[in-house]
């Protein structure tokens, strides 16, 4: 498959802001890879399994039941894990936490490995997530990496939070930021980190359109 765009990059960077409206200009699929990871974590948290239990997260990772579905006409894309929405407790810093923590271990990175690439189906598609561009699609001809300071970073996640109605306060997010991206950055599976051949692009002082004006250029002059 030619055309894939990966969006890789730390967290509250704004890669599914981004990701969502390359897609819908491209007109290709959308793979949220954080959502698949924060699915996984659900469904190891409801049955209680421990971090150290390999094999059982290894099965549960090989027929995690879940779906992706977008209401027509709204930007909103729901998860369904074994049948039931589970979108808004997905998105939760507490679920973050928990899927960078199991995102770690390397038999579950490789059990989830062919369900995102199986969302490579044409006419093309925009991943986004921390190894898209180095691990689950090396080949892609259109890499970016998307970079901003922590404080940028936890600003912009007190916003979205403000937009839910869900309050935040500033200096725990700022904490929450970086202890994520230590995790995601220092671990020895697909670590956080640009592939040689992606375009790093520093989003700290630039407006979204301005992020997006050079994603496009990129699928645009290749
Ligand atoms: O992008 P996100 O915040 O939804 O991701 C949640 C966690 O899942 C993230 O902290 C690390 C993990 N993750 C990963 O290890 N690899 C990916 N491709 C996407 C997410």
């Amino acid at each position: 498959m030619n055309n894939i765009l990966t969006i890789d990059g730390p967290s509250g960077v704004g890669k599914g802001t981004v990701a969502r409206i390359m897609a819908q200009k491209l007109g290709w699929h959308l793979l949220d890879s954080g959502a698949i990871y924060r699915a996984f974590a659900l469904a190891v948290d409801a049955r209680g399994i421990g971090i150290g239990n390999e094999d059982t997260l290894e099965k549960i990772a090989q027929t995690l039941d879940l779906t992706f579905k977008t209401e027509e006409g709204s930007e909103l894309v729901s998860v369904f894990l074994n049948g039931k929405d589970v979108s808004k407790i997905l998105r939760t810093e507490k679920t973050g936490e928990m899927a960078s923590k199991i995102a770690s271990i390397g038999v579950v990175r490789a059990a989830l490995l062919k369900r995102q690439q199986d969302f490579a189906q044409t006419p093309g598609l925009v991943a986004d997530g921390r190894d898209m561009g180095t691990v689950v699609f090396v080949d892609a001809p259109f890499k970016v990496f998307l970079t901003a300071s922590a404080e940028e970073r936890s600003k912009r996640r007190l916003k979205q939070l403000q937009a839910q109605g869900t309050m935040g306060i500033i200096s725990q997010i700022l904490a929450e930021v970086v202890a994520r991206d230590e995790r995601d950055c220092s671990r020895k599976n697909a670590p956080l980190k640009p592939a040689d051949d992606a375009l790093i692009i520093d989003t700290t002082e630039l407006s979204i359109d301005e992020v997006l004006a050079q994603v496009s250029e990129l699928v645009t002059k290749k």
